[in-house]
């Protein structure tokens, strides 16, 4: 048996939603992870400083990590931390002042463009964003993307990629995270702009469209971006498997519950926290390249960051692991299947 250990994981873009769901999903992460980059994309979205606290708060206490030092003693996972991030609006400098150090990112959605966008960015007008993106690359807040146009969904990243383009050239200090990047020409970028970088989530380095749409259609292989085609899919895992300094680990785990899915009408999303590390293990244990997975999975994220996340050692072996049918009302990525790697234990 092959055994692999892995230094406190990042999951550097993660949907735990809210409420039941978020009670349901947000403890599979803080088991293996040391920490997540949370998505702010609720109802409605993450726009305010006491937002980004109640929400940081909510999540602490899903996980059994009790942050008001009157309730009752820690429970397990406390070291886990989210990582906040609001939701992109045009914002005055004095705002960002105050929630600073509440946040590590501002996700930016065009309108409209996937689950709980409809609040997002309608035009990218230099003028009107300036003033924001100037005071987030002063105070060192990272802006996060979701790269998207609204035109044919093939093509809608690579059109995507002129608007990076403006951003990356007229705020050189501003770090710019492509999100989930799924095409040849995302990856082409982050040679071209120093202050462009990447998530690469584990459902893009093991599907295409084929996957979901080729034979008969897989629901829950469904999310923004749609996977691509061979050529892209060969391009981000270049980059993954060698741990370019600029691409980190972000799952995009995005879950719905069974009924949302399999309807007619399904939300995108691909639910994959609790398999992630075991995925990425198999897979880069796949191409001989396991030595690069640290890298990827979190010394880079700490880098471009700048985060210094708790310790915390995950062990995992190339024992198969079976798949959950199901977490609450959530249906896995893999759902009743074996992988090839186990989570052996975490300290
Ligand atoms: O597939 C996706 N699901 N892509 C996104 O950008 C959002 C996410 C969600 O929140 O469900
Ligand atoms: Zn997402």
């Amino acid at each position: 048996m092959k055994t692999h250990t892995l230094l406190m994981p990042l999951d550097m873009h993660l949907h735990l939603r809210d409420g039941v769901m978020l009670e349901t999903v947000a403890p599979l992460s803080s088991y293996s992870f040391s920490g997540a980059l949370v998505m702010p994309n609720l109802v409605p979205p993450v726009i305010t400083l006491e937002a980004v606290v109640a929400y940081k708060h909510r999540i602490n206490h899903a996980i059994g990590k009790l942050d008001d030092p009157d309730e009752e003693a820690l429970m397990a996972d406390d070291c886990f931390e989210p990582y906040m991030s609001l939701f992109y609006q045009n914002y005055t400098r004095a705002f960002l002042s105050t929630v600073k150090d509440e946040i590590v990112a501002i996700k930016l959605y065009p309108a409209g463009i996937t689950t709980n966008s409809e609040g997002g960015v309608k035009s990218f007008d230099l003028d009107a964003m300036r003033p924001t993106l100037e005071a987030m690359s002063d105070l060192g807040i990272v802006l996060s993307v979701h790269g998207e146009t609204d035109g044919f969904v093939m093509d809608r990243e690579a059109e995507f990629m002129s608007i990076y383009e403006m951003l990356a050239v007229n705020f050189p200090k501003l770090k710019i995270v492509m999100e989930h990047i799924t095409t040849k020409a995302a990856v082409e970028m982050l040679e071209r702009y120093e202050n462009l970088f990447a998530t690469i989530t584990a459902h893009h380095l093991l599907i295409t469209l084929d996957d979901v749409a080729g034979g008969m259609l897989r629901p829950h292989l469904f999310c923004k971006p749609i996977a691509k085609r061979p050529e892209d899919r060969e391009a981000l895992l270049h980059v993954a498997l060698e741990a370019h300094p600029k691409v980190m680990f972000g799952s995009d785990s995005a879950p719905h519950p069974q009924h949302k899915k399999e309807a007619c009408g399904c939300a995108a999303g691909v639910f994959t926290a609790p398999i992630a590390l075991q995925l990425l293990c198999e897979l880069f244990d796949k191409h001989g390249k396991l030595e690069n997975l640290q890298a990827f999975i979190s010394d880079n994220a700490q880098n471009i960051y700048g985060l210094c996340p708790e310790f915390k050692e995950v062990v995992l072996s190339n024992r198969p692991f079976l798949v959950p049918e199901k977490y609450g009302d959530v249906i896995p990525m893999f759902a009743g299947e074996h992988i090839g790697w186990t989570i052996e234990s975490v300290n």
